[in-house]
């Protein structure tokens, strides 16, 4: 048997009284990385949101290496997904990079120079240095995910989840993304990815969970990834083989 990282029980989420999810079961391997595939509007935000408590649930229990989220938050990085992100807040690259080391901080919340140093390695990885200065509201969009994902690089998490951290980066920052996750991975890490490209599914994630309002199938991608689970959630058209 795996070892389950994330464990969510009969989660039902709604968005005034319109449910979104429904009764899903949803069990998350240690040390995976997993996928979260399915239509527009399938619910994956979502589903990630009801995880990290940031959405209000109808009903379900979530647990998070065994405890309720409000236990763990310092071991979780979160990316959102960037189209839901107000980008125009007035501050630098590097205080946003920063963020991420600010749950390691004490009361006293002022970052040391280890945290500093940290920041800007991440910065450095995804190619982001040189802009540490700037406005974050003065870089294209591309550029503002990196950020992002110098933030959760710089958390050091054990638990990284991230809403379509793809979408809009060009293909050597993808190949930034994906070896940083594979690193985590061989550190012990696990990471939790919506992902809209279904041809880069196997190369990417060994767990894949597919989405649509209700858990269609979930389980290592060899076993679950099938033209047949895709059909079941809508979504075999996008699918080039
Ligand atoms: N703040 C909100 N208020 C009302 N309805 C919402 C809100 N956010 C999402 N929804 C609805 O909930 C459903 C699920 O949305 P969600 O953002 O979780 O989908 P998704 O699978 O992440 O889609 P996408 O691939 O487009 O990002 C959709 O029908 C959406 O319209
Ligand atoms: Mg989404």
């Amino acid at each position: 048997m795996d070892d389950i990282i994330i464990k969510v029980e009969d989660l039902s989420i709604a968005y005034d009284d319109k449910p979104v999810l429904w009764d899903n079961d949803i069990d998350i391997v240690k040390n995976s990385r997993t996928a979260i595939v399915g239509p527009n509007g399938a619910g994956k935000s979502t589903l990630i949101k009801g995880i990290l408590g940031l959405k209000k649930k109808l009903s379900g229990k979530v647990s998070i290496m065994g405890k309720d989220i409000r236990e763990v938050k310092k071991e979780i990085a979160y990316i959102p997904q960037s189209s839901s992100v107000n980008w125009d807040f007035p501050t630098t690259v590097i205080d946003v990079v920063l963020m991420g080391r600010y749950v390691h901080l004490g009361w006293i919340k002022r970052p040391a120079k280890s945290d500093l140093k940290l920041a800007e390695e991440a910065l450095e990885k995804i190619g982001m240095l040189e802009f540490k200065d700037r406005q974050i509201s003065q870089l294209s969009g591309g550029q503002k995910q990196r950020v992002f994902i110098a933030r959760a690089i710089a958390q050091d998490a054990t638990i990284y989840f991230m809403d379509e951290p793809l979408a809009g980066v060009d293909n050597k920052t993808e190949n930034v993304i994906i070896d940083f996750l594979k690193e985590a991975q061989k550190k012990g890490k696990t990471s939790v990815v919506v992902h809209h490209d279904l041809n880069t599914v196997k190369d990417y994630f060994d767990h894949i969970i597919i989405l649509n309002k209700r858990v269609v199938a979930q389980g290592k991608v060899e076993d679950v990834f099938t033209r047949e689970n895709l059909r079941k959630a809508s979504m075999v058209g996008d699918f080039i083989v």
